[in-house]
């Protein structure tokens, strides 16, 4: 990074139980060693870890701000401590320091919050996974009905793929007869649809207007020719190729669905104009098999579904997390309120995106942006056992060509991956109170020097501290993080260098 000459301000007080008064003297840290590096924040519970990375993070942003670059920042924040002020810790939230930098996601409405849920009726493939996810994991699954609904895929076909119109026009159509399919499910389902959501579009041939019957056709005197049929068809069960409400949709699918099970609708060709997956989809609407069986599915697939589905959801959140950062922000992912999947997953999909993104910057030659990662309970996503060709591995293993730092912290250090712990850079090391967790660390510079004091020391916020560009390990207090106090620092902070750096 450009911004080398800028030193952090993680002011080092040393603490007078540990350390000789006369040692008493400010340590700074070289923001260069943190930028694309893996540095690991260790100790036991309440020993100082998640202020350290608060202090690390406001650190970054008041030198990033200096030189005028821009350094993304995402935090995954476990227990909500980072995005919100915490009574007990005077209210030490990184967002009342940082203020309008700082970028918060919820998966609950909050004044202040972004929605960290999506909004299933824009974000099909995302919401579909999720729900199929779900799915899997219902005995409500077993109905053949539900099985095609797990079978189901809804990726647009993309125009410039086809070198045969007419195949693409077809394959457009089916696509949109699925999304209405689907949509019809959600609602079904009890999801609330924003105004803007509350349409689908898809065709109906005239042949297969043509084909309608039932008694809501019977009044018409006129229909002795095709032409009048398909009208007064269209009149009758509406057209949705110019759009209708979801509750329109679901009265159409009605008359489809009985008219199909009367006598199988056909298409130009004279091949059945729904297909397995389509039939299973409409069968789930009505909460009924083709041979009578109750089917549960939107029943079960509601109550869980709507826990992850916001009408004010974005249509796709790893996306945007990812533009604020190339602007520089601070980004919080509160993950404190919703399930353990939840919380698992949309890290994962915004971490996956990041990485991708990454990729893809490379791949054209370009330099990605600056972005700094702070993972919680790291032992769960870089653990031994992870596998290193997985997103977290890869972040924390190849994001140093791509820009891409990480903080992570753990009170198990033994459990991290053997080869990301092996490349990381920067240590911070609190008090370990077990035998094996002291070796692991032990094992690294001189850190066995510091064997006994790192077993012995409970001193909150006393740390160990190796930096790359340092050749030993220093014994520090770190100072509390003051919001109050770094506020001033932050908003006195001024570009010194007008050019935009990076982005
Ligand atoms: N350097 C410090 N000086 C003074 N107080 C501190 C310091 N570091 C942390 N504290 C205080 O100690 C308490 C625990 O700190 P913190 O939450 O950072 O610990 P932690 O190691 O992240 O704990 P956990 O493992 O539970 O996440 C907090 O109340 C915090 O304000
Ligand atoms: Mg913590």
């Amino acid at each position: 990074m450009r911004a080398s000459s800028q030193n952090f301000s993680i002011i080092l007080s040393t603490n007078p139980n540990q350390v000789a008064q006369h040692n008493n003297a400010p340590v700074q840290i070289n923001p260069m060693d943190f930028l694309a590096r893996r540095t690991g924040v260790f100790g036991m519970t309440r020993t100082g870890k998640s202020n350290t990375v608060k202090t690390t993070v406001a650190s970054v942003a008041t030198v990033a701000k200096k030189a005028n670059v821009h350094v993304g920042q995402l935090i995954f924040d476990i227990k909500g401590e980072y995005a919100n002020a915490n009574g007990k810790d005077d209210g030490s939230s990184l967002a009342e320091a940082l203020g309008a930098d700082v970028i918060r996601y919820r998966g609950l409405e909050k004044v202040g919050f972004r929605d960290l849920r999506d909004n299933f009726y824009k974000s099909l493939t995302a919401g579909l996974f999720t729900l199929q996810s779900l799915l899997e994991s219902d005995p409500a699954n077993t109905a053949a009905d539900a099985q095609q609904l797990i079978k189901l895929e809804l990726n647009e076909p993309e125009q410039a793929k086809f070198e045969d119109q007419q195949r693409y026009q077809a394959a457009k159509k089916r696509y949109d007869k699925k999304v209405a399919l689907y949509k019809a499910i959600l609602f079904r389902s009890g999801l609330q649809p924003s105004r803007d959501d509350d349409n689908v579009r898809f065709e109906i041939g005239q042949v297969v207007y043509k084909q309608m019957h039932g008694t809501r056709l019977s009044d018409c005197t006129d229909c002795t020719n095709d032409p009048s049929r398909v009208a007064h068809a269209q009149q009758v069960f509406g057209d949705p190729s110019n759009g209708m409400t979801l509750e329109d949709a679901v009265e159409l699918f009605k008359e489809i669905r009985s008219a199909n099970k009367e006598r199988e609708l056909k298409n130009s060709q004279g091949k059945p104009w729904l297909d397995d997956i389509e039939r299973g989809l409409l069968n789930i609407v009505f909460g009924q098999s083709d041979g009578g069986v109750n089917l549960r599915v939107t029943r079960v697939l509601g109550p869980a579904v709507k826990a992850w589905h916001s009408p004010s959801g974005s249509d796709n959140v790893p996306r945007d997390v990812y533009q604020e950062l190339v602007n520089g922000k601070v980004v919080i992912v509160d993950l404190s309120v919703g399930t353990e999947s939840t919380r698992k997953s949309k890290s994962e999909a915004i971490a996956k995106y990041l990485l991708g993104r990454a990729l893809d910057s490379m791949a054209n030659e370009q330099e990605p942006p600056i972005i700094m990662l702070y993972v919680e309970e790291a032992h769960n996503l870089i653990g031994k056992d992870n596998d290193l060709d997985t997103t977290w591995p890869r972040l924390a293993k190849e994001g140093a060509a791509m820009n891409i730092g990480m903080v992570y912290c753990t009170q198990e250090p033994s459990s991290v991956h053997p080869n990301i712990l092996a490349n990381t850079e920067n240590f911070f090391v609190t008090h370990l109170n077990n035998e094996h967790e002291v070796k692991t660390i032990g094992a690294y510079y001189d850190f066995l020097d510091f064997k006994d004091l790192i077993k012995n020391a409970q001193d909150v916020g006393f740390s160990r501290i190796k930096t790359l560009s340092s050749n030993f390990v220093v014994p520090t207090q770190i100072l509390r993080f003051t919001p109050a106090d770094v506020k001033k620092i932050y908003d006195a902070a001024n570009p010194t260098d007008g050019q935009r750096a990076a982005g």
